[in-house]
């Protein structure tokens, strides 16, 4: 037999201080849900938005009724696309924790409709938030993510990128195409990063949802025909789920997942690779 060195806590966030940006809803929410149940200590959710359906605020308040947790949650209003307000993202943590474990960069923007007419500023704010946000995040949070880590036990960086980052899911009507570059670029700056903050005990890698209901995907889902008919190019046949986010990032945050460093895990049901369910 091997000895496997606490086997018991595979899986487990425990004491853990995590920073999940939009996570106000959708999968930044599913995120900081897993990470509570899991033992996290302390979970931060930022969005722009406190008030109202959407906001942080209700989230916090849903995410401590969470029963049987030990940690909080707790959320820090912040736009991830300028560079200030993560700067005072980073000094605040600084601040209340002095270090940071897990730092999820989910917060996106996209932007559909045919080529031509396509508006310049929907570019810009696509580029801003889904990579260059997301490089300045992970830039003024280093710091203290290597406080965080160790040898055995690194902290962790997840960008959350998009099966559309590695391959060309929509063109024409419903083109998606700036979209899809700025999460190729998000996977190449995981592998990036993988090799820049590994040394200083930070892992980074990428996870790539395929559909999974929210605000920013619904609009999409409808143009295209629809849950059902969408589920049914899927081989297994259904769109994403709440727990099929929670089960990709615990694993990659917890011990588990400790020597896994500048990978993209699709979590799609397969539909990246183009062919529906076998039909009789
Ligand atoms: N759902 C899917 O099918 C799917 C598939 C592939 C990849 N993804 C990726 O998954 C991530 C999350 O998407 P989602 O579907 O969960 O979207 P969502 O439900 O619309 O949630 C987006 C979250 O990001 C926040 N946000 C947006 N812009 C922000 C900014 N500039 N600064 C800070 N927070 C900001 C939103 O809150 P505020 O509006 O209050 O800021 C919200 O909390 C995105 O990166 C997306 O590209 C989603």
């Amino acid at each position: 037999m091997s000895e496997i060195r606490g086997f018991k806590s595979f899986f487990c966030l425990d004491g853990k201080v995590a920073l999940v940006t939009g996570g106000s809803r959708g999968i930044g929410l599913h995120t900081a849900t897993a990470f509570l149940l899991a033992g996290a200590k302390k979970v931060i959710i930022t969005a722009r938005k406190s008030g109202g359906e959407q906001g942080i605020d209700q989230a916090v308040e849903r995410l401590n009724k969470l029963p049987g947790i030990s940690g909080h949650a707790v959320g820090i209003q912040a736009n991830v696309a300028n560079t200030e307000e993560i700067e005072k993202l980073a000094s605040g943590v600084k601040k209340s924790d002095g270090k940071l474990d897990i730092l999820v960069a989910n917060a996106g923007a996209t932007w559909g409709g045919p080529f031509e007419p396509t508006p310049d500023w929907s570019s810009q704010k696509i580029l801003d938030l889904n990579v260059r946000g997301v490089f300045n995040l992970v830039r003024l949070f280093a710091p203290l993510l290597e406080t965080g880590g160790t040898i055995h036990d690194p902290s962790r960086v997840i960008i959350v990128s998009s099966v559309g980052g590695s391959g060309v899911p929509h063109v024409g009507e419903n083109g998606t195409i700036m979209y899809s570059v700025s999460k190729a670029a998000a996977i190449h700056l995981a592998k990036n990063l993988a090799v820049e903050l590994g040394p200083r005990n930070i892992t980074t890698n990428a996870v790539s949802p395929g559909f999974f209901p929210s605000k920013l995907a619904n609009g999409l889902i409808e143009n295209l025909g629809g849950k059902d008919k969408l589920s049914a190019d899927v081989p297994r046949g259904r769109l994403g789920e709440p727990e099929d986010i929670a089960g990709i990032m615990i694993y990659l945050c917890s011990p588990a997942g400790n020597y896994v460093n500048g990978v993209d895990i699709p979590v799609d049901g397969g539909r990246r690779l183009g062919i529906g369910p076998p039909r009789l």
